[in-house]
């Protein structure tokens, strides 16, 4: 059978791609993080989630790429965008934020066949203080997640970095949703939790694609979905928060492909 590129599967059904394939994963990877940094400014209280998603896929279609998330199993949005109360999916409507509101922005953009997926926090108006706490662990989090990345490691050692780091500060790791292999595809083998044991699970590999995504709840860790089946809340109605970077395995640790070219992962940092 050929492949369209040389890498290989792993008996775990994940693909491990080539080192030539870097570079189509940093270019859309770039893509998703620059409109995500381009959208900073237009965050405010009584912009509309509508109009955020609109001015993203504006960009998505300026840039001669593609929306990964228009016409996804039905969804119709370039963005979703997830607002206090809502832990992921979010659907951007007509609702104006208000002072002190938290979202998360996820797009998803797809550059010569290649996926680029990530999601940052933003406020519109003050950051409450508590507020603040989530979005610093549910950062961090991701970090600690991305510094247990290399080659001999497992993605069991990936959630246990997350899940101790996060439950340390009293907070709650979402397990209804996890991140997911990609690169010609949006979702891929394996599921990567955002929890587990360390030693647990497939063996990172150099040349493996993949997103971690943490969505920490300031309350407990339960969901539902609404009935527009898609909008994930927390059941307490607790605030939550994500972020998510996609990177790629290397010889020595990982390459992430959605640095924010601007340094704004961070909402605080600028
Ligand atoms: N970007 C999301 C992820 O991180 C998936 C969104 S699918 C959509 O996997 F259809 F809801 F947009
Ligand atoms: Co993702
Ligand atoms: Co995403």
């Amino acid at each position: 059978m050929t492949e369209p590129h040389n890498g290989r599967t792993t008996k775990d059904g994940i693909r491990v791609h080539e080192r030539g394939d870097f570079a189509g994963m940093h270019a859309a990877g770039k893509l998703a993080a620059t409109i995500l940094d381009e959208i900073a400014e237009h965050i405010f209280v009584g912009q509309t989630t509508g109009e955020i998603d609109r001015l993203i896929e504006e960009r998505v279609e300026a840039a001669g790429a593609k929306s990964a998330t228009i016409g996804y199993k039905g969804y119709k949005h370039a963005s979703c965008i997830s607002v206090n109360h809502v832990v992921c999916h979010g659907i951007p409507g007509d609702k104006k934020l208000k002072d002190g509101d938290i979202l998360n922005i996820d797009v998803t953009v797809i550059v010569d066949g290649w996926f680029g997926d990530t999601s940052r926090m933003y406020v519109a108006g003050k950051l409450p203080r508590k507020a603040e706490r989530l979005i610093n662990v549910t950062h961090d989090a991701l970090m600690l997640g991305i510094e247990a990345v290399k080659p001999g490691n497992t993605f069991g050692d990936i959630g246990h970095a997350i899940q101790t780091f996060v439950e340390g500060h009293r907070m709650s790791v979402v397990t209804d949703f996890c991140g997911h292999g990609l690169g010609r595809v949006f979702h891929a083998p394996p599921n990567v939790l955002h929890y587990g044991r360390a030693g647990t699970g497939p063996v990172l590999e150099a040349g493996m694609f993949f997103t971690i995504e943490p969505m920490v709840n300031l309350g407990r860790a339960e969901t539902k979905t609404l009935a527009d089946d898609w909008t994930a809340v927390t059941r307490d109605k607790s605030l939550s928060a994500q972020f998510e970077h996609s990177i790629g395995v290397t010889e020595d640790g990982c390459e992430i492909f959605t640095l924010s070219p601007a340094g704004k992962f961070h909402p605080t940092y600028g």
